[in-house]
C-alpha cells in the first residue's frame, strides 16, 4: 500500500479559492492521493478528464512536473465560461502555460490518437457520466480511455461512490433528486472495480480513500454551491452522516 505524503498539498491552504476552483470533494489533496497512488512521474505524459476550471491539473504540472491535456466539454454554472477558459487562465497564474493544454472536449469522444499518454486521470467526473449516459456510456468512457493510454500505462480514477451497504432509507429522498441524483450516479467500489475490469483494464488497487468522509465535509463547508444552498448536498451530508456516501478509487493499467 502506497503511504500518502500531503506535503505538496498541504502548501496550498486558502480552501475557499481552492474549492471554488475545482467542484468536488478533496481539493488538491485528493489530487496528490491520486498522483502518488498512481506512481506519477516527472516528464510524463498526463490526460486529466473533466478538469473544470484546472486548479488540480496546475497543482500535478507544477508539483508532480508533468505535462498535462485538460479536457472539459462544459461551460461554468455561474458565467457561463468554458472550463477549459478558466484551465488556460488559471495556467498562467501557477506559472504552467507551458505544460497545460486545455481542450474543449469530453470522453468518450476525445479524438486522440491511440496510445498517446502515459497517465489517464479523472477525479469527481465520470460518474455524472453515468447520470446522463447509464453504465453503457460509462463504459464507453472507460474503453476510450483504455485507447489512448500507452501499453504499460496507468489510468487513476477518483468518484464519489457509497459503501457497500444499503442506502438508508431516511436517506433515499436526499440522493434522489435533481439532474445528477447520487443514487444514479454513485456506485460502490465493487461495481466500479468491475467496470474497469470489463473495459479491459488490469486493476493494480482499488478501495475507499481513508480522508473520504473529511474530503466531503471540506466540500460541504467551501463550495461556493453548498455555501449559497445548505440545503442542498451539506443536508445530504448531514442526514447522511457517514453511513452510505463515500469516494473511491481504482488505479488500472492497461497491459495490451
Ligand atoms: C464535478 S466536476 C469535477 C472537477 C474536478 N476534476 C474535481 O475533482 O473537482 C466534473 C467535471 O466533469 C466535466 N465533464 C462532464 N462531462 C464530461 C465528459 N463527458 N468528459 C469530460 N469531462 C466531463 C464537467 O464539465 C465538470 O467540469
Amino acid at each position: 500500500m502506497t503511504q500518502i505524503c500531503y506535503s505538496k498539498s498541504a502548501q496550498y491552504k486558502d480552501l475557499g479559492t481552492i474549492y471554488a476552483q475545482c467542484s468536488g470533494p478533496g481539493g488538491l489533496q485528493l489530487s496528490d492521493f491520486m498522483a502518488q497512488k498512481m506512481g506519477l512521474k516527472g516528464g510524463a505524459r498526463l490526460l486529466d478528464i473533466g478538469c473544470n476550471r484546472g486548479i488540480q491539473t496546475c497543482f500535478l504540472a507544477k508539483e508532480y512536473d508533468v505535462d498535462i491535456v485538460g479536457i472539459d466539454p462544459w461551460d461554468d454554472r455561474m458565467h457561463g465560461d468554458p472550463m477549459v477558459e478558466h484551465t488556460r487562465r488559471n495556467a498562467e497564474k501557477w506559472g504552467v502555460s507551458h505544460r497545460v493544454l486545455a481542450q474543449k472536449i469530453g470522453v468518450p469522444d476525445t479524438y486522440f490518437a491511440a496510445e498517446s499518454f502515459d497517465f489517464v486521470h479523472s477525479t469527481t467526473a465520470l460518474e455524472m457520466v453515468r447520470g446522463i449516459n447509464g453504465e453503457e456510456g460509462y463504459l464507453d468512457c472507460l474503453r476510450e480511455i483504455l485507447r489512448v493510454l500507452k501499453k504499460g500505462g496507468v489510468f487513476g480514477l477518483g468518484e464519489p461512490m457509497h459503501l457497500d451497504v444499503p442506502l438508508p432509507k431516511d436517506l433515499e429522498p436526499y440522493v434522489s433528486y435533481g439532474d445528477f441524483s447520487w443514487k444514479e450516479c454513485f456506485r460502490d467500489i465493487h461495481s466500479t472495480v468491475a467496470d474497469v475490469k470489463r473495459a479491459g483494464f488490469q486493476i493494480v488497487e482499488s478501495g475507499y480513500a481513508p480522508d473520504a468522509w473529511a474530503w466531503w465535509m471540506e466540500f460541504a463547508e467551501h463550495d461556493p454551491f453548498c455555501k449559497k444552498d445548505p440545503g442542498g448536498d451539506p443536508k445530504t451530508l448531514a442526514v447522511d452522516n457517514g453511513r452510505w456516501t463515500s469516494f473511491g478509487y481504482v488505479i488500472a493499467r492497461k497491459v495490451d
